[in-house]
């Protein structure tokens, strides 16, 4: 027999198990190698509807369809041995009946290995949630700024200021009885952050919500500083890998403009010489 012991991977009880414990360290990827890279350092790995914008230059999430979703959940899968995999449902997917919802979820489950999938809605997708987790199909929520509301919300704003704190709250508690493992929290004040965290009973990641929350989440290409095209105010950047790939590219582009690459080494590098 191998001593080699497989890694468990996550799930979502796992993860609600978390509750009030060791903040949760959450990534999106889109690929294997980013897959394999961020895996044994999160506890989740999203494949976000940000690939959208982040990989295919779209303006927003709105265009972003289930094919690109199974596509990309497929790769990621083939990177991951530890995290839990959570994939997002596209905008049009889910919203329209928890039927059309369970046959979308089902689909990405079948096709990407995904052990949960992630739905953007409060108090108005409480129907579904509840719908979907009682036929096997764990959902994480996601609360406050809304992406795919873009357009309703009138743009990328902070939700949850003053009075509008009420709805939001409303929205996370309603997200949590309806059966969701784990909800994101993005753009709300740190009171109501907190406030929200110390009453569900289920883990609240954060995306430019205070350190309050039970976990964060970032956009893996926004704090590797690979996606400059739009950068939140909440965004850390860890590294600033599109300006070292810049300075390569560069690099390069001036060797083979002077002939000096390819070098005899690189050439015949691996090659036995005769
Ligand atoms: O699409 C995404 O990447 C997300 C998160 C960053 C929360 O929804």
């Amino acid at each position: 027999m191998s001593a080699a012991r497989a890694i468990r991977a996550l799930t979502p009880p796992d993860i609600a198990a978390r509750k009030g414990r060791t903040p949760l360290v959450c990534l999106t990827a889109y690929t294997t190698p980013i897959a394999q890279l961020v895996d044994a350092h999160c506890d989740v790995v999203l494949v976000g509807d940000s690939v959208g914008m982040v990989l295919h230059g779209l303006p927003s999430t709105l265009g972003v369809t289930l094919e690109m979703m199974i596509l990309h959940g497929q790769a990621v899968r083939r990177g991951l041995e530890r995290a839990l995999m959570v994939v997002d449902m596209p905008f049009g997917s889910y919203e329209e009946s928890p039927g059309q919802a369970f046959d979308n979820a089902a689909r990405v489950m079948a096709q990407t290995g995904c052990a949960a999938v992630k739905l953007e809605g409060g108090e108005s997708m409480a129907a579904t949630i509840r719908f979907l987790a009682a036929r096997g199909v764990p959902v994480m929520a996601h609360v406050g700024l809304t992406p795919q509301a873009v357009n309703a919300l009138g743009g990328y704003r902070v939700q949850g200021r003053g009075d509008d704190a009420d709805r939001i709250q409303r929205d996370a508690v309603a997200v949590a009885e309806a059966g969701a493992f784990a909800v994101v929290l993005e753009k709300t004040p740190e009171a109501l952050a907190l406030r929200i965290t110390q009453e569900i009973a289920i883990p609240t990641i954060g995306i430019g919500a205070s350190p309050a929350c039970d976990g964060q989440i970032l956009v893996v290409d926004d704090m590797l500083g690979l996606f400059g095209a739009f950068l939140p105010k909440f965004v850390k950047r860890y590294a600033e890998l599109g300006e070292a790939a810049s300075a390569a590219v560069s690099a390069y582009s001036q060797d083979v403009r002077e002939r000096r690459f390819p070098a005899a080494e690189h050439v015949f590098g691996d090659e036995p010489k005769t």
